[in-house]
C-alpha cells in the first residue's frame, strides 16, 4: 500500500478503534437474540459508541473540520471546507441478526467533492481505502474493478427497500429485467460493502436509491480509485448528497444504466 496522507492515517485509525468496540458487541448480540427489543436497543448503544469513538479520535486530530454522522447532529466546522461523513456501523440490520457483514465507513469531503474513504469490514479483516488520485486499496492489495464485458456473466447487487419504501416497487421492476439476463443479484445489506466489492472487482454493479449520503460516500470514491464509474441514478444530479446511486465496471456501466431507465 502507498503511504497514506495524515488525514487518511486518522480515518483508518478511528475506523479500526470504533471495529473493536463493534466487534465486542458483536459477540453479545447472539446472547441478546431471544428478545428482540433488547438486542434493537443494544445495536443502537453499539452504534452511538462507535460513532462517538469516531468522532472524538477525528475531531481531536481535525477540530475545525464539519460533521456528518448518521447518529448526531450535523456540525459546520469552522473551516468551512472539510467535513468527515460517517457511518458508525453500516449493515445494521446484518449486525441485530448475527450476520458477519457489515463495515465501518468514514468519509472526508472537500468543498463538497469526496477526496478520501475508509470502509472496514471487521470480520473478514478487510480495509477498503481511497485517496483521490491515489488508487483504491484492500489491506495491501491494489484494487481494479472487474474486467468482464458480458452482462450475463456479471453480478449486481442493491438495497431492496424496506416493505414500506415508496422505493419498493421500482426496484422489484429493475431487479425483473436485470435478473434474466445476468449471473445474479445480491442484496447483503451493507451498502458501503457493496461499493466497496463493486471497486474489488467482485460485483460488476450496484445500484440503490432512498440511501443517505454516510452510507455511499465512502464506498463511491472506492470505486472511482479503482477505475469505475459512479453517477445518478433516474437522471441528473447529485448521486451522494441525493441518495441515488448507480457504480459499475466502465465495461457495464451504460447497459447497465439502460436497463434500469427501461424499468
Ligand atoms: C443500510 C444498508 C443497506 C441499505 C440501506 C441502508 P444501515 O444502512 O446500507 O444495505 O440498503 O438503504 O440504510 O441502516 O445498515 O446503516
Ligand atoms: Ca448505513
Amino acid at each position: 500500500m502507498t503511504t497514506g496522507s495524515a488525514n487518511l492515517n486518522v480515518m483508518i485509525k478511528a475506523a479500526r478503534k470504533a471495529a473493536r468496540s463493534l466487534v465486542r458487541d458483536f459477540g453479545e448480540v447472539e446472547n441478546l437474540q431471544v428478545s428482540m427489543k433488547g438486542a434493537g436497543d443494544f445495536v443502537s448503544k453499539a452504534d452511538l459508541k462507535a460513532e462517538q469513538i469516531i468522532r472524538d479520535t477525528l475531531m481531536e486530530a481535525r477540530p475545525a473540520y464539519g460533521w456528518l454522522g448518521e447518529e448526531s447532529e450535523e456540525v459546520e466546522g469552522a473551516d468551512g471546507m472539510h467535513r468527515w461523513i460517517v457511518d458508525p456501523l453500516d449493515g445494521t440490520t446484518n449486525f441485530l441478526h448475527g450476520l458477519p457483514h457489515w463495515a465501518v465507513s468514514i468519509a472526508l469531503e472537500r468543498k463538497g467533492e469526496i477526496i478520501a474513504g475508509v470502509v472496514y469490514d471487521p470480520a473478514k479483516d478487510e480495509m477498503f481505502t481511497a485517496e483521490k488520485g491515489q488508487g483504491a486499496w484492500m489491506n495491501d492489495r491494489r484494487l481494479r474493478v472487474s474486467g468482464r464485458r458480458d452482462m450475463i456473466e456479471m453480478i449486481f447487487a442493491t438495497g431492496v427497500p424496506f416493505a414500506n419504501s415508496k422505493h419498493l416497487p421500482k426496484t422489484l421492476k429493475e431487479i425483473a429485467i436485470l435478473m434474466p439476463r445476468c449471473a445474479g443479484l445480491r442484496r447483503w445489506g451493507a451498502a458501503a460493502l457493496d461499493l466497496a466489492y463493486v471497486a474489488a472487482g467482485r460485483y460488476d454493479g450496484y445500484w440503490e436509491r432512498g440511501i443517505n449520503a454516510w452510507d455511499v460516500a465512502a464506498g463511491a470514491i472506492l470505486v472511482k480509485e479503482a477505475g469505475g464509474f459512479v453517477g445518478p441514478l433516474d437522471g441528473p444530479g447529485d448521486p451522494i448528497a441525493e441518495g441515488r446511486i448507480v457504480a459499475a465496471n466502465p465495461l457495464a456501466y451504460e447497459r447497465f444504466c439502460e436497463h434500469l431507465a427501461a424499468a
